[in-house]
C-alpha cells in the first residue's frame, strides 16, 4: 500500500522525513561497521532502544485494528547477533535502558511501530555493506539487518492497513505522528556518538 498525501502513512512519512534525513547522515553507518568493536557498540545501542520501545508497546492491544505486534521482536534478532559476536545475554540484561516515548493510545503505539518497522525496511539496504566489511551475513551476526524476509514485508503491510484506517488529520492521527516523531528523537539520542557535542 503506497504512501499518499491523503492517508496517515503519507502524513507520517512527510512529518518524519527531515528527522530521517538528519539521522541517516548523523549515524555514519560506514564508521559503525568498520570494525567488530564499532559494530558491537552500534548493536548494543540498538538493542537498548528496541527493548525499551518493545516494553512500552507491550501494554497496548492492537487487535481491534486487525494488527498484532510480536514482542520481543527486533530486539531478539539483536540479542542473537550480539551472542554470535561474543556478547552474552547476561551482559545485555545489565544495560540501562533509554526512556521510551509515552505510548498511551493505540494510534501512538502504531506511530512508534511505524518507525521501528520502517527502519527494519531501511536496514536491509545496509546488509551488503556489513557483509563486505565484516564477513557477517543475514543468517549469522547480521540477522537484525536482514529482518524476517517475507514476514517483515507482511508485517509492514499489516501495519499500513491498520494505520490507514485512522483519519490522518484527526486527533488520533496527531497522536500517531507525535509518537513517531518522539520515537525518531529517541533513536537520535540513543545513537548519538560520544564525541557529538549535540548528542
Ligand atoms: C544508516 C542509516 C539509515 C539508512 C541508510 C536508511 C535507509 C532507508 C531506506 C533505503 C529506506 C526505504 C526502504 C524501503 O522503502 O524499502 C528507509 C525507510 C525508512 N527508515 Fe531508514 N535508514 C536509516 C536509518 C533509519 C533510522 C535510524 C530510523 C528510525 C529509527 C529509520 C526509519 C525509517 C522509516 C520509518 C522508514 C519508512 C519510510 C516509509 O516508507 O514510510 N531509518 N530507510
Amino acid at each position: 500500500m503506497p504512501a499518499s498525501e491523503g492517508n496517515l502513512h503519507g502524513r507520517l512519512r512527510a512529518a518524519t522525513r527531515p528527522l530521517h534525513a538528519e539521522l541517516e547522515l548523523a549515524v555514519k553507518i560506514d564508521e559503525r561497521i568498520r570494525t567488530r568493536a564499532s559494530y558491537i557498540d552500534h548493536l548494543v545501542r540498538l538493542f537498548g532502544l528496541h527493548v525499551s520501545a518493545e516494553i512500552a508497546l507491550q501494554a497496548l492491544n492492537f487487535t481491534p485494528l486487525g494488527f498484532a505486534y510480536p514482542s520481543p521482536y527486533r530486539s531478539r534478532l539483536l540479542a542473537a547477533d550480539l551472542a554470535e559476536l561474543g556478547v552474552p545475554p547476561q551482559a545485555l540484561r545489565r544495560l540501562s535502558l533509554p526512556p521510551a516515548p509515552r505510548l498511551e493510545t493505540i494510534p501512538a503505539g502504531l506511530g512508534c511501530i511505524y518507525v521501528l518497522e520502517g527502519s527494519a525496511k531501511g536496514a536491509r539496504a545496509i546488509l551488503p555493506e556489513i557483509a563486505a566489511a565484516l564477513s557477517l551475513d543475514g543468517e549469522k551476526g547480521a540477522t537484525f539487518f536482514n529482518g524476517y524476509g517475507q514476514e517483515t514485508k507482511l508485517m509492514w503491510q499489516a501495519l499500513l492497513s491498520a494505520l490507514n484506517r485512522i483519519e490522518p488529520f484527526s486527533e488520533e492521527g496527531r497522536q500517531a505522528v507525535e509518537a513517531a516523531l518522539d520515537t525518531f528523537r529517541m533513536f537520535r539520542r540513543g545513537l548519538a556518538v560520544a564525541s557529538d557535542p549535540n548528542g
